[in-house]
C-alpha cells in the first residue's frame, strides 16, 4: 500500500477542475479527466465532501479498516436500533455474524440456479423491442431484470409482482437519492409502512408454512450459524437491503455493459464470435464503468494513515471508479480490454469484510443478459442523436437511458 505518497495537503491540484472537485456536483457523468488529475497531482484529496480517495492501493486498505471509516448513509446523530441497522451499518462483530448468514442465502451455488429463470426473463422483455426494431432499453429490458430476479428468489408470488416493483423504487428513491434520504433514522418501517408489512407477512407465512421452500425468505428464517438465528425484525431489515442494494446496481451493470457493446462494433463482433469472453466483458464493464463509483464513510478517530490528517468525524469518500482507472495497479486503464490478467482484480463490488455479498447473482445477471442479446442481435446502433449521460443518483454509474436500434436475428 502506497502509505508513503508526499502528503496530498501539500501538493497542488493541477487545473481549476481539479482544484474545485466537489464529489457531489457531477450527476450526469463520472469526472474521470479530473479524477485522472487527481490521482497524479493529489491522490488523496480534500473536497467539500470530505477526504477523496483516488488510487487503487488506498481505496482497497480503507475498506479492510473498518473500525476507523464506517459506513455513513444517515446524517450525524441518528441513531438507529441495532436490529434496523442495515448490513453495512452494522459494527464488527456482529456485522460477521450478520454477514456469514447473508453470504449463505446468496451463495454463489444457489444464485446459479437463477440462470434459467434469469434467461427465460431477458428474452421475454427482449421480444417486443425486437419485434419494433427499436426500444429504450434501460427501461424496457434492463430495469426489469434484477428487481424480477430478487422478486422470484425471495419467493414473492407473482401475481403481487407490480406493486412489490412500486414499493421498492420507492423504498430506494427514499434512502438513496441525494435530495430525499432517509435521515429520520427511524428504520424501514418508519420509511415505509406497507412494505414492510408486505414483508412481515412473508416472514409469518414462511414460519407457519411447514412446506421445505427454498426461497430467500426462507433461508434467512432457519440459518443458524454459530447458534445464532437472525430474528424477524433482522430479516426484515436484510432483506429490505438486499433489494435495495442489488437493483439499481445490478441495473447500471446491465447498462453500461449493452452501451459499449452496442457503440463498439468490433467488441459486438469478438463476443457475438466467442462467448467464452462474455464473462470477462462483464468485469471489464465493473472495473470501466463502475456501476457504484463513489462510496461514502465516516471518520471515527483522527488518523494520517493516507499521508493527510483526518480527523474524527469527517467523511472519507472512496472513489471506486476513480481506483479502477488506476494507471499505476492497471496496464491502459481507460481502455475496455478482453485479456487481462486478472479480469477479477478490481473494487467495483467493493473490498473488506463488506465487500458485496451480491457479487455472483450480479456477474450472473450481466453475463446472461449480455448471452441473450448477443443470441437475438444480428446488428446493434445507437438511436440518431444519443449521447450518454449518467443517472442522477449521485453514487450510482449507469446510463440514464439507452436508446438503440437493433436488428433481429431470423
Ligand atoms: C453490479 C452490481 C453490484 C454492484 C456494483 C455492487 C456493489 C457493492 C459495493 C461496492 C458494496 C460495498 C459497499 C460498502 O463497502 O460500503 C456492496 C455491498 C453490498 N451489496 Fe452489492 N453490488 C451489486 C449487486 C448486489 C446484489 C445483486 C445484491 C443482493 C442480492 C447486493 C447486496 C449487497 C449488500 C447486502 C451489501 C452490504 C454488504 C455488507 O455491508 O456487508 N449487491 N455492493
Amino acid at each position: 500500500m502506497s502509505i508513503a505518497t508526499p502528503p496530498s495537503q501539500t501538493s497542488t491540484p493541477t487545473s481549476a477542475g481539479a482544484r474545485t472537485f466537489d464529489p457531489l456536483a457531477h450527476l450526469d457523468d463520472v469526472p474521470y479527466d479530473t479524477l485522472a488529475e487527481l490521482r497524479t497531482g493529489c491522490p488523496v484529496a480534500r473536497t467539500p465532501t470530505g477526504w477523496y480517495l483516488t488510487k487503487f492501493d488506498e481505496v482497497l486498505a480503507a475498506t479492510k479498516d473498518v473500525e476507523t471509516f464506517v459506513s455513513s448513509f444517515r446524517d450525524a446523530g441518528v441513531v438507529v436500533p441495532e436490529e434496523e441497522k442495515l448490513l453495512s451499518e452494522i459494527a464488527e462483530p456482529r456485522h460477521g455474524q450478520v454477514r456469514r448468514i447473508v453470504n449463505a442465502t446468496v451463495a454463489h451455488h444457489k444464485s446459479m440456479r437463477a440462470e434459467p429463470f434469469i434467461r427465460d426473463l431477458c428474452h421475454e422483455y427482449l421480444d417486443p423491442i425486437l419485434e419494433r426494431g427499436h426500444g429504450e432499453l434501460v427501461a424496457e429490458f434492463i430495469t426489469p431484470v434484477p428487481i424480477n430476479v430478487i422478486s422470484h428468489l425471495i419467493g414473492v408470488p407473482a401475481e403481487d409482482w407490480e406493486q412489490f416493483h412500486a414499493w421498492t423504487d420507492e423504498v430506494v428513491n427514499g434512502s438513496y437519492s441525494r435530495t430525499n434520504r432517509n435521515e429520520r433514522g427511524e428504520g424501514l418501517a418508519g420509511a415505509h409502512p406497507e412494505f414492510t408489512a408486505y414483508i412481515d407477512a412473508l416472514i409469518a407465512d414462511r414460519r407457519a408454512g411447514d412446506d421445505a421452500r427454498d426461497d430467500l425468505v426462507t433461508r434467512l428464517i432457519t440459518t443458524e450459524i454459530e447458534g445464532h438465528r437472525l430474528s424477524d425484525v433482522e430479516i426484515r431489515t436484510q432483506l429490505a437491503f438486499l433489494i435495495m442494494s442489488g437493483n439499481e446496481t445490478t441495473r447500471h451493470l446491465i447498462g453500461n455493459l449493452l452501451w459499449r457493446v452496442i457503440s463498439d462494433p468490433e467488441l459486438f463482433a469478438t463476443l457475438k464470435a466467442d462467448r467464452g469472453l462474455c464473462e470477462r466483458a462483464v468485469e471489464e464493464s465493473l472495473r470501466l464503468d463502475s456501476p457504484v463509483h463513489m462510496l461514502m464513510r465516516d471518520c471515527t478517530a483522527e488518523t494520517d494513515v493516507f499521508g493527510v490528517p483526518m480527523r474524527s468525524g469527517e467523511k472519507i469518500v472512496f472513489g471506486v471508479a476513480s481506483a479502477n482507472r488506476d494507471e499505476d495497479y492497471f496496464d491502459h486503464p481507460d481502455e475496455f480490454r478482453l485479456d487481462r490478467a486478472r479480469p477479477k482484480d478490481h473494487v467495483a463490488f467493493g473490498g473488506g469484510p463488506h465487500i458485496c455479498p451480491g457479487a455472483s447473482l450480479a456477474r450472473l445477471e450481466g453475463r446472461v443478459a449480455l448471452e441473450v442479446f448477443l443470441d437475438r442481435v444480428a446488428a446493434a446502433e445507437l438511436a440518431p442523436g444519443s449521447t450518454r449521460r449518467k443517472t442522477p443518483v449521485f453514487w450510482a454509474n449507469g446510463p440514464h437511458r439507452l436508446d438503440a436500434l437493433l436488428t433481429p436475428l431470423k
